[in-house]
Parts: structure tokens; sequence; C-alpha cells
């Protein structure tokens, strides 16, 4: 059956490698994000004449107001909905020293603000509709306080429980809700960054992703080996953490 698909932060990056692998695998996928230019050209490679996959709409997340419209305009013109995939994201460069509440606040907007947005319009229609599929991106940063990032770790720890809290609501009425956590990808938020220990590329990503949304995995570290890692990294007691250069 042919199934519908909106993937919001689908641009770039591991967004952009998920679209890439919906539509090979016969998915109508719908492209959300601000760079009209690279959906178009995402669009252009993707679909043939004739038979169009990916459907482009422009939007930035921050714009909290407009997004029922969008998200209307969606379902409505792709004649229903499946799965809604929240990937925008963003990690401003911070200096250890530095603590500025304008960046903290951009970071909270796309990456939790925007994130409940999107994934209560979506969590609203999928539970009328007994069915659906909700994909968060969170991150291994979520999983402790790292001192290199505070409000990016804290965005994706929030993000990680609202997405549980959702999975705990929906899951009755048959809605699946996957938190995905992926260690270091190699794309534009991590370029010229040195320190991305097991790094992957984007489509391996999209590859995980994928098989964790078949296997119907609640929470889902990508790749797998950070699910053994990050408990570990869990238990160190916090006096220890703090001196580790983590
Ligand atoms: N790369 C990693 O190592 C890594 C690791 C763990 C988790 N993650 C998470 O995975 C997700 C994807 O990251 P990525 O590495 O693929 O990053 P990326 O290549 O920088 O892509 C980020 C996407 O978010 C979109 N976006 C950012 N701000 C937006 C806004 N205001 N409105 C709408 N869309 C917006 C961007 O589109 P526009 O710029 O066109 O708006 C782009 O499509 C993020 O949530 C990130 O935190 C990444």
């Amino acid at each position: 059956m042919l199934k519908r698909a909106i993937v919001v932060g689908a641009s770039s990056g591991i967004g952009e490698a998920l679209v890439r692998r919906l539509c090979r695998e016969g998915y109508l996928v719908a492209g959300v994000a601000r760079r009209k230019e690279a959906l178009d050209h995402l669009a252009a490679e993707i679909n043939r004449p004739g038979e169009a996959r990916f459907f482009v709409y422009p939007h930035d997340v921050i714009e909290t107001a407009n997004a029922k419209g969008v998200f209307d305009r969606i379902v409505t013109e792709l004649d229903g909905l499946d799965v809604v995939i929240y990937a925008a994201g963003v990690m401003p460069r911070v200096g250890e020293d530095q603590f500025d509440g304008a960046i903290d606040r951009q970071i909270f907007e796309v990456n939790v603000i925007g994130a409940m947005a999107w994934l209560d319009l979506a969590a609203e229609r999928f539970q009328a509709q007994h069915g659906g599929m909700i994909v968060g991106l969170g991150s291994v940063a979520g999983d402790r306080g790292r001192r290199g990032q505070p409000a990016y770790c804290a965005s994706k720890a929030a993000l990680h429980t609202y997405l549980e809290a959702l999975r705990n609501r929906l899951s009755r009425f048959g809605v699946h809700v996957l938190t995905v956590k992926p260690g270091p990808v190699h794309t534009p938020m991590t370029k010229g960054l040195d320190k991305l220990p097991m790094a992957i590329e984007a489509d391996a990503a999209a590859e995980g992703i994928l098989r964790a949304m078949n296997r119907r995995a609640d929470v889902a570290y990508v790749p797998f080996q950070w699910g053994i890692i990050m408990p570990i990294i869990q238990s160190i007691p916090s006096l220890i953490f703090r001196r580790m250069s983590l």
C-alpha cells in the first residue's frame, strides 16, 4: 500500500537521506524546511515525469502559528498521512566560556518548540485515525549534560521525554512513537568538528532509522553500538563525569 510521510528538516543531512530512502521504498513524501532551493533540488533529483514522489513545503518551524496551515495542506495534497518524522534541528557552536540566552532560545525553538508544534498535530490526527507513526530525532547528547553544549543537550533530553509521554498517550490508539538517538553523523551540522567518535554517514543513519521504524522500536540508538555505550556513560557518577572531557 502507498504510504505518505512528512519529513520536517528534509533539506539536508539525515532528513534528506531519509527522504531519498523513503521515496525509494515507495512512499509519497512531503519535505519541510526553510531552504526552498535545496528542497526543489532534491525534488528534481527524485521525481520522474508523470511520477512525483517528493513534494516541497517551505516553512520555518519557529513560526509555530503557521504549522497547522502547512500540515493541513500536506494531508489534503497527499490524501492522508501515515508517518511524521521530525528531523529539524540546530546545534550552533558555543565556546566553553560562552553563555548566550539568544542562542539557547534558538536551539529550544527549533529542537523542542518546533518539534512539539509538528508532532502535536501528528498526534491529534493519528489518535483520531487510530494509526500512524511519529519519529523524533533526539541524540546521544540528550542522555547526559555535556559541558560543551548545555542547551543542545537539554533540548534533546526535553525531546526524549516529550516523545516518551506521547508514546504513553498514543499506544492505546495504535499509534507508534519512535525516539531515535543518533551518535555523531557526518552532515552540515557537524562539518568542521574534530571530535566525532564512531561517526557514520547520513545515509547509514537513515538506513538505521528505517530499520528501527520497520521493527517498531520505541527507542533506537543509531548505530546500535551507542545502545551499549550510553548506559555505561550514564552510569558514571557526576563527580567523575565532570572531570572527563566528554
Ligand atoms: N549530525 C549529527 O551528528 C547528529 C547526531 C545526533 C542527532 N542529530 C540530530 O539529527 C537531526 C538532523 O541533523 P543533521 O545532522 O541532519 O543536520 P543538518 O544537516 O544541519 O539538517 C538540519 C535540518 O533542519 C532544518 N532546520 C533547521 N532549522 C530550521 C527551521 N527554523 N525551520 C525549518 N527547518 C529547519 C534544516 O533545514 P533549513 O536550513 O533548510 O531550514 C535541515 O533540513 C537534528 O535534530 C540533529 O540534532 C544529528
